[in-house]
């Protein structure tokens, strides 16, 4: 009978009779996934991995100061922090359209995973997060579910010297299983139940061109709507919620002066599998109170608003 402790045993084994005494390098990204993966390999083989965190400067409010907590500090995991926010920055000046926005960002994130990778002397595994869904989705075509490092099989950037081989740990399980290995493992309950970020992160939350003035005032609001979904208890009620940044500017008073400052929307759904969805019907009071202190807690915003669209015709993602 398989209990999630003996599939841990089971996993453990099967890696450690696959990479030996061989040095292992994981792509972490502070997703369920991957940080299952790199929580199992500490257990299995420790000191053999190195894990490469790529923060984007797309992520959300602390995010990378989260990850680096829970794995290097608390876990000892080995992880090397890239900060390339800059280069991200830098990459997505002037580039408005969406898909143009995916593919730079994804183009840069493997880029830079392979320049870190191939500075990791004598690694001779890949480790990647795959899990059974994946491996059956992966030959039908999802448009604009990039899993980055997921699609990344090859490693092209590595030097001949190093190919390397890949090692999946999670490949033949579930989400859920995934998610009571992590808990198992003492991954956060927080992280083990997060909802589901987009790889190109805040990049296809900020509409239109992304820059660093926005990523900086859509963390806040973003933090603050997370922040009372948990207070009201209402994160585990919706699937996915999340702040998106519109670059337009609307008029609001304040005080005796005039405002005029940017737009957030809200969104939060409901779905099983993410191909539909409804918008949740969250409270008219929780959306008062979201939006009263967005608007006093972050200058540079004046006006919030929730979205009620369906997907179809909408999709959950504004990009
Ligand atoms: P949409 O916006 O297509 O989103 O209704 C469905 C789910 O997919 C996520 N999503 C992405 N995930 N790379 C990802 O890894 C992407 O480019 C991407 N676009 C959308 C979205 O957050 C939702 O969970």
């Amino acid at each position: 009978r398989w209990t999630t402790g003996n599939i841990i045993e089971d996993a453990i084994g099967k890696v450690r009779t696959k990479v030996g005494a061989e040095r292992v390098v994981l792509g972490l990204s502070g997703g369920v996934d991957s940080s299952v993966v790199a929580a199992l390999l500490q257990h299995a083989i420790g000191e053999q991995l190195t894990c490469v965190f790529v923060d984007t400067g797309l992520l959300r409010l602390n995010e990378g100061d989260q990850v680096m907590a829970t794995f290097a500090e608390h876990m000892g995991v080995r992880v090397i922090r890239v900060n390339a926010e800059g280069r991200f920055l830098g990459a997505l000046q002037g580039i408005a359209d969406p898909e143009a926005k995916r593919k730079i960002i994804g183009r840069l994130f493997v880029e830079i995973f392979d320049e870190e990778a191939a500075k990791i002397e004598d690694a001779r595994w890949l480790a990647q997060g795959t899990i059974y869904p994946d491996v059956i989705e992966s030959a039908g075509s999802k448009t604009g579910k990039a899993h980055v490092i997921k699609s990344h099989h090859n490693v092209g950037g590595l030097p001949e010297t190093m190919k390397l081989q890949l090692v999946e740990p999670l490949r033949e399980l579930f989400k859920d299983e995934v998610r009571q290995i992590g808990l198992e493992l003492g991954l956060p309950y927080e992280m083990v139940y997060r909802h589901p970020f987009p790889g190109p992160g805040l990049g296809v939350r900020i509409l239109g061109e992304v820059r660093k003035e926005y990523a900086d005032l859509l963390r806040r609001a973003d933090a603050i709507f997370i922040e009372e979904l948990y207070r009201h208890d209402l994160y585990d009620k919706v699937s996915q919620a999340f702040a998106v940044f519109l670059p337009v500017k609307s008029v609001g008073v304040m005080g005796d002066g005039r405002r005029y400052d940017y737009v957030v929307a809200l969104r939060a759904v409901e779905t099983v599998d993410f191909m539909t969805a409804r918008w949740a019907h969250l409270p008219y009071d929780f959306l008062d109170l979201v939006s009263r202190r967005i608007i006093n807690e972050v200058p540079g915003i004046s006006r919030v608003t929730y979205d009620i669209s369906g997907k179809p015709p909408a999709t959950i993602e504004w990009e």
